[in-house]
């Protein structure tokens, strides 16, 4: 992830607080005449998600969202956006642990509508609950699992990973996928390890 600076700036010091609930707050900040927005939860300046990385998304996700769809982690909603926006997607479900991150996801979407992004509609549901929970829980089968519930890679955050993966693959219907957000800045151990446990034959 991304620490929030951007040519010489950081969003916090440079930015403007738009939007805060609990725990959970969005900066925008002007970057190159581009607005971004970032997003910290908990005390500090944890740094969660932001607008940016629409371009990973779509590098990352390509052609592949299909179908009835299931998203663990709301952030920004950037990633609900892009996956909304893919033509053979019917609809999509996120599961998001936060109650605050959903309250200030729902307080800048007018500001990211604005932008020409494709707005949340009847073909989103959102729900607060834990990813892993709601995936043993549910009788629901997905064309699409996309997890994206961690801010890095490495050795704290690969076990749940690979639990997120496994039982998402438990959900998919014949010819499903389950794909989990790669972040660019993995340091070189981790990356074979990552994508070994979205092949169809990992064990845990
Ligand atoms: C990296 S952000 C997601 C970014 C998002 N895809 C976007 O487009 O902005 C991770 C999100 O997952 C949520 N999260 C963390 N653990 C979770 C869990 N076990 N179940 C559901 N959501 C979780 C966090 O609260 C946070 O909002």
């Amino acid at each position: 992830m991304n620490d929030g600076r951007q040519d010489g700036l950081i969003y916090f010091r440079d930015g403007d607080l738009i939007a805060e609930s609990g725990e959970a707050r969005v900066y925008r900040m002007i970057t190159n005449g581009n607005e971004e927005l970032f997003l910290e939860i908990g005390q500090g300046h944890t740094l969660w998600a932001h607008s940016m990385e629409w371009e990973d998304y779509v590098f990352q996700l390509k052609g592949r969202p299909h179908g009835e769809c299931l998203e663990i982690g709301l952030g920004l909603g950037v990633a609900s956006r892009y996956i909304l926006s893919c033509p053979k997607v019917e609809n999509l479900t996120t599961i998001e642990v936060n109650k605050d991150v959903i309250e200030v996801q729902a307080k800048i979407n007018p500001i990211e509508d604005k932008w020409g992004m494709i707005s949340f509609s009847d073909r989103h549901t959102i729900y607060n609950a834990e990813g892993l929970a709601y995936m043993y829980a549910t009788k629901k089968k997905y064309d699409f699992v996309f997890i994206d519930c961690y801010d890095r890679i490495d050795e704290e955050t690969l076990p749940l990973i690979a639990d997120m993966a496994f039982a998402a693959k438990r959900l998919l219907k014949e010819g499903g996928e389950v794909v989990g957000w790669f972040d660019k800045f993995t340091t070189e151990d981790f990356v074979t390890p990552f994508f070994n446990i979205f092949k169809d034959d990992f064990v845990i």
